[in-house]
């Protein structure tokens, strides 16, 4: 793991774009896999930015999205469709048909999740995917106790990870209690995992994910076996080092 310590929020955008911007200008048909949350912000918006300005385009690349609440109605501002679309691939040229997220709103919810992992692996897999890292080491909706081995399935979220995301709704009774996820097998077929996390919060995770042992009680720490991975870090969250 390649862990790169760097002083601000800000610059960790700026380097992490730099890994976009070399993906995609180095596969005729790039295949990003992104991640909701607060963390792969600073990068997006630096990716918008080139885009705009420097004339960076997607319009070869297709996208995968890590997650999906279950049980929010379809076109739900804070649905994982809706969000990354908002906040990142609607700036861009990327076909709105080319960015995709487990179906959440499926009546067969195991079926959409295998279909999900079958569409991956059609595209011919993921070449760069981000990851941002819950408080408690989760990864993508990979709570504490999933299987390092788990495909795209349903999961139960934690009461920790319900909290931590009730800012994006109106009180934590409106958090979705389940939500459709890559598993970590999935993620880890990913050619390369960008990890990104900033702020004192994600010290702690950061720690375990990045040195502590690797386990299902810290879901971020199967990334130690994956062959290509870059952790970019600000200093507070690498305070625990
Ligand atoms: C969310 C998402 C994860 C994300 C994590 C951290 O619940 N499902 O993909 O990485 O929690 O979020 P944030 O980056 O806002 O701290």
């Amino acid at each position: 793991m390649e862990i790169v310590i760097l002083p601000s929020a800000d610059v960790v955008g700026k380097v992490g774009a730099d890994i976009f911007e070399r993906t995609v200008r180095e596969n005729a048909h790039p295949v990003l896999g992104l991640a909701t949350g607060s963390s792969p912000l600073p990068v997006y918006t630096e990716l918008i930015r080139r885009h705009r300005e420097e004339g960076l385009s997607f319009a070869a690349a297709e996208a995968f999205c890590l997650d999906e609440y279950i049980g929010l109605p379809v076109g739900h501002p804070e649905s994982y469709h809706q969000f990354i679309r908002r906040v990142f691939t609607s700036h861009l040229d990327i076909a709105d048909t080319a960015v995709h997220s487990p179906d959440g709103a499926a009546d067969d919810i195991p079926a959409a999740g295998r279909a999900y992992d079958e569409s991956i692996k059609a595209a011919g897999g993921v070449d760069l995917q981000i990851l941002g890292i819950g408080t408690n080491g989760h990864l993508a909706f990979n709570e504490p106790g999933s299987s390092l081995a788990s495909r795209t399935r349903i999961v139960t979220l934690t009461e920790q990870t319900r909290s931590d995301n009730a800012r994006f709704f109106d009180s934590i009774d409106d958090v979705p209690r389940y939500a459709l996820t890559q598993g970590l097998g999935t993620v880890m077929e990913a050619r390369h995992l960008l990890i990104v996390a900033t702020g004192a919060g994600k010290a702690a995770a950061v720690a375990a994910a990045a040195e502590g042992p690797v386990t299902a009680s810290c879901p971020g720490s199967i990334a130690q076996m994956h062959p290509h991975v870059t952790l970019l870090v600000d200093e507070d969250a690498a305070a625990d080092l």
